[in-house]
Order: structure tokens, then C-alpha cells, then sequence
């Protein structure tokens, strides 16, 4: 495979047909990375192959998960499949666990519920009783053009509350929620940014009294730090999670292909944002505790150290005119299913796995720096 792999994109015409080769020769490493007992690797082959050509990388990646009785990656594999082209019949695999209970979930300063009632509808055939695991909340009243969606929410089963300040969920709930989710959590006015800041620190904080080691906290902000308005809301969620002890751990798309029904809203007013370029950071709780550091280069260092680049590769970058700007500065990852409460985290266990892997690293990464940081962000 490493004979294969091509070594960079130099002198390739274009950056498609550098990532067309990958795709082609990750299709090919599959099945040899599963016949040599490495499911590590070979599912890192498909997560390249995926990227170019879906439908036969899940095809080639399916055939020996199967001979080889890797249950829970071929539950998982199957999952996206079904998310590629749902059918509303499910594959027989899938139908004994679908019933599964879910990780409990919180949903904060869901405006209008749009998120939550699209996470449902996306999982309702694979995850029954992913409604009745979930809190959705938001701090205002509710507007009248909300009413029906609510409604709907509660009929599922979901625990719908206003009146819920994001700042204090600690103090609110007793229970231990594994996932806590604050999609666009920042005003869209520019003038609240200082407040802004303090607001998603006391949100990590509190948020941390509801979870353990390895619970998650999910915040999804616009795409990219380049202009003013998204620099202001990057730096914050950052120096937020660093100063709560929890690290990124993944960082994905949300548009219209993730889930359909889905468009972020106005804080006051209900009304749809404009653009939809959406991230999703995802950060992982590492210990208890929280400080607040002196400056951007003491919160620099932290984010770092917290860092395991094992299941996240990452740095934090520093803006040129500010040296308290920071943002994170790593690749966009895939999609990925871990509803299920029997779920573990399934990039630790692959950690452990991590043999053989250097020369493919190193290959992504020497090409990703040659491409730059636009498409590294693209990938
Ligand atoms: C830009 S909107 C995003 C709404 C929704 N999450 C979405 O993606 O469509 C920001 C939301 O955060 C809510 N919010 C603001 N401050 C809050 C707080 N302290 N606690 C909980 N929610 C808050 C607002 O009421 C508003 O609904």
C-alpha cells in the first residue's frame, strides 16, 4: 500500500486528482488492511476512499466487516449507508439494536427547535428512542410560529422547558447528560461579543457539573474565522472549552445534506441566518476543574496541551494583529453515528490501535500543508 500511496500532490494539475488517486488506492488498501487484521487502518482506508467515491467504499468496507464479524464498525457502517440513501425499509442487520436506549441529551438555546426536531426526523428510523433521551430548552419565551414544532417535540417524546439559562443548566438538572449541544449560541449582533465571552464560559463550566470524563459538549458555530464576525465567535468558544478542561475532539460540517430540515434562526426574532457554512466542534470533557488564564498565550498553551493527537489532531492558531485571537486550526472530520448508550468512544479504542499508521500520517499531512489552509479545511 505505502508502494501505492501517492507521495504528494507535486506536479499533480490539480488538487482533485491528487485526492482522486487517494480514493482510488484507499479503495484498494481495504480489503488488504482487513486480511492483515489491522481494522484500524482499514478503517482509516475507508474514511479516504468515502470521501471520493461513497457508495463503492462502503460496498468494498461492508464484504469483510461481515466475514470477519466486526459487529459494532459494521452497525456503524451500515448507519451511514442507510443515511446515503434511506430507505424506509431498514437493513435486517440493524433491526435488533435499533431499539437500544440512547445517551441522554441536552439541547440549549434552541430557539425554535429546528435542530432538534431535524436530529430526530434524520434518526427516526435507526434510533426510535433518540426523542425520549432528549432535554431540548431555550431561555426565551416561546413565539407563536414555534407553537406547532413544540408541540410535535413534546407528541415524540422529547422534555421541551423555556425559561432555561444556558449559564446555570449545572444548578437546573441533577442527572448526568452525555451530550450537550448549543448550536450558534452567539447573538447576531457584534456588540455583544464581551458578553458573549463570558456567557460560553459559564456554559462550559456549568455544563461540566452534568458530565464525566469523556462526555461531550457540541457547539456549532459558522464556518470560517476570516472575517470580524466569525473571529468573534471563534476565539470565545475556544478560550471557553480550554478553560472547563475539555479539548476539541471533532470538528464537522452541518448544512443542508447533514440534515435537510435544519436552518439556524435569530435569536429574537426566529428569522433564518443568512448562509449556511456550518461547523460543528465537538469537545471532550478531560478532567474536572476550570481556570481562567492570563492571556491568549497561557490559553494557547492549555488548548494544546489538552490536545491528544491521536483522535484529534490539532493547533491552535493565533491571528496576526491580535495575539489573543485564537482559533483551532485542523482538518474538518466525517459524519459519525454514536447515539446508542452502549456506544463507546470509539476513537480511543482505535487509539490504542494506532500501529502501522506513521507513513500514511505523515503523507496526509505533508500534503496538507502544501495545499494550504483553505482546503485543509475542505478535506
Ligand atoms: C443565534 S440563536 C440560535 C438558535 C438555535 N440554536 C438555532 O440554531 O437555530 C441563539 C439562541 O441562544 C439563545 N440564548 C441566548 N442567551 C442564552 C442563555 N443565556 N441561555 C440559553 N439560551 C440563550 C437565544 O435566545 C437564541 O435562541
Amino acid at each position: 500500500v505505502q508502494n501505492l500511496w501517492p507521495q504528494s500532490s507535486y506536479g499533480l494539475k490539480r488538487e482533485d486528482d491528487y485526492r482522486q488517486q487517494l480514493g482510488n488506492v484507499a479503495l484498494k488498501a481495504i480489503p488488504l488492511a482487513m486480511r492483515q487484521n489491522n481494522s484500524y487502518l482499514a478503517r482509516r482506508f475507508f474514511e479516504e476512499a468515502f470521501k471520493v467515491y461513497p457508495e463503492q467504499a462502503l460496498y468494498t468496507y461492508i464484504e469483510p466487516l461481515r466475514t470477519f464479524a466486526q459487529e459494532k464498525e459494521l452497525r456503524r457502517i451500515l448507519l451511514l449507508s442507510h443515511y446515503l440513501k434511506p430507505i424506509s425499509k431498514l437493513n435486517p442487520e440493524l433491526v435488533s439494536v435499533k431499539d437500544s436506549p440512547c445517551k441522554r441529551r441536552l439541547m440549549v438555546g434552541e430557539g425554535g427547535f429546528q435542530f432538534t426536531l431535524a436530529l430526530i426526523r434524520k434518526h427516526e428510523t435507526t434510533h426510535p428512542n433518540l426523542a425520549s433521551a432528549i432535554t431540548a430548552t431555550e431561555f426565551r419565551s416561546p413565539l407563536p410560529q414555534e407553537k406547532q414544532r413544540i408541540e410535535t417535540l413534546n407528541a415524540l417524546g422529547v422534555a421541551v422547558l423555556h425559561g432555561v439559562d444556558a449559564t446555570k443548566i449545572g444548578t437546573y438538572f441533577d442527572k448526568r447528560f452525555r451530550r450537550i449541544h448549543w448550536n450558534c449560541p452567539y447573538s447576531s449582533n457584534l456588540k455583544d461579543v464581551p458578553s458573549y465571552q463570558g456567557k460560553l464560559e459559564q456554559f462550559f463550566i456549568s455544563g461540566s457539573q452534568l458530565q464525566k470524563k469523556g462526555d461531550r459538549i457540541h457547539v456549532t458555530l459558522r464556518k470560517s474565522p476570516e472575517d470580524a464576525f466569525e473571529k468573534n465567535s471563534h476565539n470565545p468558544v475556544l478560550i471557553a472549552a480550554t478553560g472547563a478542561n475539555y479539548r476539541l475532539f471533532r470538528k464537522r460540517r452541518i448544512n443542508r445534506k447533514r440534515y435537510p430540515k435544519y436552518q439556524p434562526t435569530k435569536s429574537e426574532s426566529g428569522d433564518v441566518l443568512f448562509g449556511f457554512h456550518y461547523r460543528e466542534f465537538v469537545f471532550e470533557k478531560v478532567c474536572q476543574g476550570s481556570a481562567k488564564l492570563l492571556d491568549g498565550a497561557g490559553y494557547k498553551r492549555r488548548a494544546e496541551k489538552l490536545c491528544n493527537p491521536k483522535i484529534k489532531p490539532y493547533t491552535v492558531g493565533v491571528n496576526s494583529q491580535d495575539p489573543n485571537w485564537l482559533y483551532y486550526d485542523c482538518s474538518t472530520d466525517e459524519d459519525s453515528s454514536d447515539y446508542y448508550e452502549s456506544d463507546e468512544e470509539e476513537m480511543e479504542i482505535d487509539a490504542k490501535l494506532d500501529d502501522g499508521l506513521e507513513p500514511f500520517k505523515r503523507t496526509r499531512f505533508e500534503f496538507q500543508d502544501r495545499i494550504g489552509k483553505r482546503a485543509r479545511d475542505r478535506l
